[in-house]
């Protein structure tokens, strides 16, 4: 069975969101084929999942906070997710990194968080333009890689992989589907290093469509994708929904 996450960033409000649940709710397809997450706004989630609820969709929040409870103004929790319905969290997202100066520590805490919450992290890392055009791809993806993973009980843990190279994210300059696979080898090869052994699940993310998705998905090891613009209208949503269940 292969994913597909669809990550609806701030592009929907509450009124577009719970509009586009609507139609999401009248789409078909056998979830023992597809798994499939959405993750909207922070505000929308507990009305979207209430309006999907039962209809075999998964649901996760696109960034969390560390802490558990307290005074922490601004902060939402695992366990607040968790009590929502939430399954995964996209934690260290590169808008995340970028523009709001998440660290690689940040990161971790959240991995961390996640995982002592019973919430599955889906770790996004991915490099520049500039690290990949100078050779320090392989660098900066093993220093996030590395750094999420710091010190975590190695024995008791699930967690996923999203590569997202951040030159592909919302430009349609998509990663070639063999340098994707190429990467995603590697990333597992790391992990297992790391992780005694253990193989990781890892989803392409970066200008997925209803065009390029199967040639992504047509790879072992791509285990999914993590949509973003593409998966916020209900007709490329639908097409990539029916790509992935008919693999
Ligand atoms: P796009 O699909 O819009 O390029 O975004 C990818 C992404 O960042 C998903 O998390």
């Amino acid at each position: 069975m292969k994913y597909f996450f669809a990550n609806w960033k701030m592009y929907l409000d509450l009124k577009q969101s719970l509009a586009f649940a609507e139609d999401i709710s009248n789409l078909e397809f056998d979830n023992s084929k597809v798994g499939v997450s959405v993750f909207p706004n922070q505000i929308t989630l507990c009305e979207v999942s209430e309006k999907l609820k039962g209809g075999g969709i998964y649901f996760g929040t696109q960034n969390v906070d560390w802490e558990n409870s307290g005074a922490y103004s601004g902060a939402t929790s695992v366990h607040m997710f968790k009590e929502i319905g939430c399954d995964f969290a996209l934690v260290g997202h590169s808008e995340r990194r970028e523009v709001f100066g998440e660290t690689n520590e940040d990161v971790r805490r959240k991995v961390e968080a996640c995982l002592g919450g019973g919430i599955i992290p889906v770790l996004c890392i991915g490099e520049t333009k500039e690290e990949k055009d100078s050779g320090k791809r392989n660098e900066i993806l093993m220093e996030q890689l590395r750094s999420a993973l710091e010190g975590l009980d190695k024995s008791n843990t699930k967690i996923m992989v999203a590569y997202e190279p951040i030159w592909a994210i919302g430009t349609g300059e998509a990663c070639e589907p063999l340098e994707a696979k190429e990467v995603h080898l590697w990333i597992k090869e790391e992990y297992k290093k790391y992780f005694s052994n253990k193989d990781v699940e890892i989803l392409y993310g970066g200008s997925v469509d209803a065009q390029n998705v199967l040639s992504y998905l047509s790879i072992d090891s791509i285990s999914g994708v993590l949509v973003g613009s593409a998966s916020t209208k209900i007709e490329s949503f639908s097409a990539i929904l029916k790509i992935v269940e008919n693999l």
